[in-house]
């Protein structure tokens, strides 16, 4: 495994962390022994970056990574997690309550980053509160680090000015093959200012792997059918990427999966991709993108064909027949 330090701290971080969304409702993996055998892999593997959040399985997810971690015994420092606040909870009061269960649902004496979701969109928080009653989460000593999910460069930036003693160490923002918009401003600027790159779906929720085809796309039952990436229009536009990264990764000794988590932290020295895994094998396929690189001219034509695709994310509303 190859290891980053987390934004400008001095924390050792795998270079591909492990979602823990699946660890939930969502995604169906909600047996306890199943979900631990994964966390217990990947830390086999070297894997020691772990996200979740608030939200996923409404607690379920924090509490599987949170048992599983003590169950294994592994020291506290020598792990890290993030988990999520949503952007509904950011005013001080629901701050304080929500972020002291999250602390007792994941068993853990504190937080390594708690990351805003996404910015209070309804609810008109001003910055400057959340921001501050986030940063007193840190004085008092439940939480290491801060980070921002799904916030466009101006919000980070008033967030960043309202801090006094601390800064953003993280920004977790949906970055894959097909979904490159983080490649526009966000990452560029985290690498300006020495901040991790949490990349959420790096491979597109499995549209990626290989594993889904355009005969086989995820089932009517399954979160990912209604995913405008799974949407049969934009999937016939990914086809080729997918069937590129099969091609390259013959040449590896790699399967697609790998050849497109390698193509993420080739591209960016910040960014850390945090995919999800629902069984042993995937989270073993994950941990084999890392220690290697593919050659300069199999990363360009991927760049130049990934670079053509526009994923359309008003698929179901265009698709509207008026009576
Ligand atoms: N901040 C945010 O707003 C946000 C949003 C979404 C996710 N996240 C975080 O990012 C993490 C990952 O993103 P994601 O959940 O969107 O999806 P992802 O990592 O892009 O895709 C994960 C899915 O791909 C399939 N898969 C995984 N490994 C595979 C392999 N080796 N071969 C074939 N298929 C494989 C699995 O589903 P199947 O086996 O069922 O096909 C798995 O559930 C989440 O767990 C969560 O922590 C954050």
């Amino acid at each position: 495994m190859e290891y980053n330090k987390l934004g400008k701290t001095d924390l050792r971080i795998s270079r591909i962390g492990l979602g823990a969304w699946q660890f939930s409702y969502d995604w169906g993996l909600t047996e306890y022994r199943e979900a631990k055998n994964i966390v217990s892999r990947a830390l086999e593997l070297g894997i020691n970056f772990f996200d979740t959040a608030m939200v996923y399985g409404v607690g379920l997810s924090e509490n599987i990574l949170g048992k599983a971690l003590r169950e294994i015994g592994i020291k506290r420092d020598e792990v890290v997690v993030s988990t999520k606040i949503p952007g509904d909870f950011l005013n001080p009061q629901d701050i304080y309550k929500s972020v002291q269960k999250s602390l007792q649902i994941l068993g853990l004496r504190y937080i390594d980053i708690l990351l805003a979701h996404w910015p209070p969109c309804w609810h008109n928080f001003p910055t400057y509160k959340y921001a501050r009653a986030l940063e007193k989460l840190v004085k008092i000593g439940y939480v290491n680090y801060l980070g921002l999910s799904n916030f466009p460069i101006e919000l980070v930036e008033s967030f960043r000015n309202s801090l006094a003693s601390s800064d953003v160490e993280v920004l977790q923002i949906r970055y894959n093959l097909v979904e490159r918009g983080a490649e526009e401003e966000l990452i560029p600027y985290a690498e300006a200012y020495k901040i991790t790159v949490q990349a959420w779906s790096p491979i597109a929720k499995g549209a990626l792997t290989g594993k889904y085809t355009l005969e086989n796309l995820p089932r009517f039952d399954d979160v990912r059918s209604r995913d405008p990436i799974f949407d049969l229009e934009n999937f016939s536009k990914i086809w080729p990427i997918v069937e590129k990264l099969r091609e390259i990764g013959e040449k590896y000794g790699k399967k697609p999966v790998q050849v497109a988590l390698n193509w993420l932290i080739m591209s960016s020295p910040v960014v850390v991709p945090i995919p999800g895994a629902k069984n042993i094998q995937q989270v073993e396929e994950f941990a084999e993108s890392t220690e290697w690189r593919m050659n300069f001219d199999d990363w360009r034509l991927l760049e130049e064909l990934s670079s053509r695709v526009n994923v359309q994310y008003s698929f179901s509303y265009l698709k509207y027949k008026e009576f």
